[in-house]
This record gives C-alpha cells, sequence and structure tokens, in this order.
C-alpha cells in the first residue's frame, strides 16, 4: 500500500519524550548541525581553554569547564557563581557563537519554553572515567528559565530525579545529538552523570563534550 506521505523519512515517535514534569529528551535534536557546533565549540575552547576546578570543599573535579557567553559559571574554594570574566586570564568570556544560541532557542521552544535568552553556556569535557555527582542547577537568579542541556561524543548515563533528594533519580542514555530541557516543575531537578564508560566517538575520540545554557538574570 502507498501514501501520499511514503517518500518523508519516518519519525521515530522516541524523538520527544517527556522525561518529568517540564522535563523532555529531545533525541538527536542537535545531531543535523553537529559539524557547526563542533567548529563553534572549538573555537570557544581556543581562546577560552578548559580546565579542571576546584569545589568549594577543596577537591579537583574530573570534568574540565569553561564557559562562552556574557557570562561564565566558576567554582572556587570561595563557592560557585557566575562571572563576567575568566577567572584563568582575566578576560570577558568568547561570545555564544549564533549556531549555539540559535539551536539551544530552537531546542526550548520546542519543549515548550518560548524566549529563552541564555546568558551563559557551561561547556563540559568528560573523559572516561569522569562523572558529575548528583547536583541541582540553583545559582541562578531567574529560575523561570529552563536548562538546555546538548550532548556531543561519546554517550552517557544521565541521572534524572525530581528537586527532592530522597527520589531515586532515572537513568537516560543520552547520545551524540541529544538534547534534553528541563524547567517548571522539574527547574530544580537533581541531576547527574555517571562515570563515563571507555569509547570512540568518530568525531570526537575518546570525549563526551555537553553544553548547557543557563538564563542567569531575572
Ligand atoms: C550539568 O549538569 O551541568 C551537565 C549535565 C551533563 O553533562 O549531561
Ligand atoms: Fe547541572
Amino acid at each position: 500500500m502507498t501514501d501520499l506521505f511514503d517518500d518523508l523519512p519516518p519519525v521515530p515517535d522516541d524523538a520527544y519524550t517527556p522525561i518529568a514534569p517540564g522535563a523532555v529528551l529531545l533525541r538527536g535534536f542537535g545531531r543535523g548541525d553537529d559539524a557547526d557546533l563542533l567548529r563553534a565549540v572549538e573555537t570557544v575552547v581556543t581562546q577560552a581553554p578548559l580546565r579542571h576546578m576546584q569545589t568549594p570543599g577543596g577537591y579537583t573535579m574530573s570534568v574540565a569547564m569553561t564557559s562562552c557567553g556574557s557570562l561564565g559559571w566558576v567554582s572556587d574554594l570561595q563557592g560557585y557563581r557566575y562571572a563576567a570574566r575568566d577567572p584563568f586570564s582575566g578576560q570577558s568570556w568568547p561570545a555564544m557563537p549564533d549556531c549555539l544560541l540559535a539551536l539551544a532557542q530552537r531546542a526550548a521552544a520546542q519543549a515548550g519554553y518560548a524566549h529563552f535568552e541564555p546568558e551563559a553556556c557551561l561547556i563540559n569535557q568528560y573523559v572516561p572515567g569522569a562523572k558529575l555527582s548528583l547536583h541541582q542547577d540553583k545559582d541562578e537568579q531567574d529560575l523561570s528559565a529552563p536548562i538546555i542541556s546538548l550532548s556531543l561524543g561519546l554517550p552517557a548515563v544521565f541521572l534524572f530525579g525530581t528537586p527532592s533528594r530522597k527520589d531515586r533519580p532515572q537513568r537516560w542514555r543520552l547520545v551524540h545529538g541529544d538534547v534534553v530541557v528541563w524547567g517548571g516543575p522539574s527547574r530544580l531537578a537533581y541531576h547527574g552523570v555517571q562515570p563515563l564508560a571507555d569509547g570512540e566517538h568518530v568525531q570526537l575520540g575518546r570525549r563526551r563534550l555537553n553544553l548547557t545554557f543557563r538564563r542567569v538574570r531575572v
């Protein structure tokens, strides 16, 4: 049997997967643009290199981080905060490349969050074994805006719970190009990343990059 739609590619029905109230997994959302996105990340990283920051408790994070946008997220013995300058160089953070901003805005809209204007994009690099413990993203003043998260490179197990630390998080496998959006009732949900399994990604080699876009100021 044939019909009018036979020449359209199949739309997998799990491409839009609600994972919690106000939170959606958009599988493959960034895949089509991945070459541009990766080039943009490389440009940022040459200006503001990835670095392992200290936690306020004095531990060195296994994830290497940097930022772009008018604000960047920083951690040191004084605490977690957003800053207009990269503490390593004293310079402003690199501007947020247009293709990254556009992707974040499209993903936010797709998940039901219109008019998303992030000031910060935090870039996380995981090598095998690197992990991110369960935490809430709560250093932003504007909790009405969602967090947009783009995964590139090696797959990871993403833990996503609720705003209560007592609730056991669900586990989601995130692969290259996947986007997760969390806002509304899930804006302060606990989340984290299990230790990265070893592997080789065709474009990124033995690493995973994650970009999170954040609206900081009200
Ligand atoms: C984060 O919570 O900042 C990053 C999450 C991820 O790497 O998927
Ligand atoms: Fe986070």
